[in-house]
């Protein structure tokens, strides 16, 4: 028997109204972030696509229009640099004047081939072991944050695409790294607009089951086992305090007890 629901699936589409991307290379079929965006639109979401590099955005932004006929303003190309503190706290400004903004995606990334270190002296590449560890320390935090936070406020929730080819995330590898990724890839990897599945997924259907939770295939997983025993939950406050406290020229605190008193 069909399942009846209380809204058209025209309606349901409209009331996702925003989301922002990062993504690379557009001449190419683009990376998790073009794809993620391209299906958001089809479901009816406007976006906006947050870049470090606008040129980049702007070929992005013709790409996803290419044989649509949208309103103007569907889609939208910011400025946005993760590695700077200013330039997440002049983006964040800059959002609070829209009416609406439903969605975030966060999926900055990059792998780099050697140690190097963002402008806020953290390593910032996600190579080798440090690929394991970020990917831990972001189920330690959002375990911690999700806490603080109620879902009917925000739901957080951390999804992984899986390992995905035609993106731009290994162009700073050399030699023996990135023939064996190139193999691995070849032999292993999905699309982009398969792995963005999971990601579209996540934000848009899974709701308020998948808050503080781990997303992979479509479902909710188990987070790596440490998460779960008694010192992943001792290792996730220090994580979330001290990063609050790295935080706290933004008011990170003060942010976190508003959204947890608004609902
Ligand atoms: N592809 C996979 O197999 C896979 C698997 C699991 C998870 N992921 C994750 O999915 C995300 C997207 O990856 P992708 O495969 O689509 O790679 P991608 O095409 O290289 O996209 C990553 C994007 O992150 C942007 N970025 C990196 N550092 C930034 C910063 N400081 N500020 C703003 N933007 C920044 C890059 O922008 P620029 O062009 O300006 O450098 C790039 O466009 C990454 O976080 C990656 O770790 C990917």
């Amino acid at each position: 028997m069909a399942t009846a629901f209380d809204i058209s699936p025209e309606q349901r589409a409209t009331q996702l109204h925003y989301f922002y991307a990062n993504f690379s290379s557009l001449s190419r079929s683009g990376g998790l972030g073009l794809e993620t965006a391209r299906q958001l639109l089809d479901l009816g979401c406007k976006v906006i696509l947050a870049l470090r590099d606008e040129g980049e955005g702007e070929k992005g932004r013709k790409d996803l229009a290419n044989g649509r006929d949208l309103p103007s303003g569907s889609i939208q190309v910011w400025k946005l640099d993760h590695s700077s503190y200013d330039s997440i706290v002049t983006f964040a400004e800059r959002a609070k004047h829209l009416d609406h903004l439903d969605i975030t995606i966060l999926n900055a990334g990059v792998f780099k081939g050697s140690e190097s270190f963002s402008s806020t002296g953290y390593e910032e590449g996600t190579m080798g072991d440090l690929y394991g560890t970020t990917k831990l320390l972001g189920q330690l935090f959002l375990t911690e944050l999700s806490k603080y936070v109620s879902p009917s406020a925000v739901t957080l929730s951390c999804a992984n695409p899986g390992f995905c080819r035609g993106s731009d995330l290994a162009r700073e590898t050399h030699g023996i790294v990135r023939f064996i990724y190139r193999i691995q890839s070849y032999l292993l990897s999905q699309t982009c607009a398969v792995g963005a599945r999971t990601l579209v997924h996540a934000v848009t259907t899974l709701s308020e089951q998948a808050h503080g939770q781990y997303i992979e295939e479509a479902k909710i997983q188990l987070m790596a086992p440490i998460v779960h025993r008694p010192e992943g939950l001792h290792l996730a406050k220090q994580l979330y305090d001290e990063t609050l406290d790295e935080l706290s020229f933004a008011g990170a605190r003060n942010i976190v007890a508003e959204i947890t008193k608004s609902r």
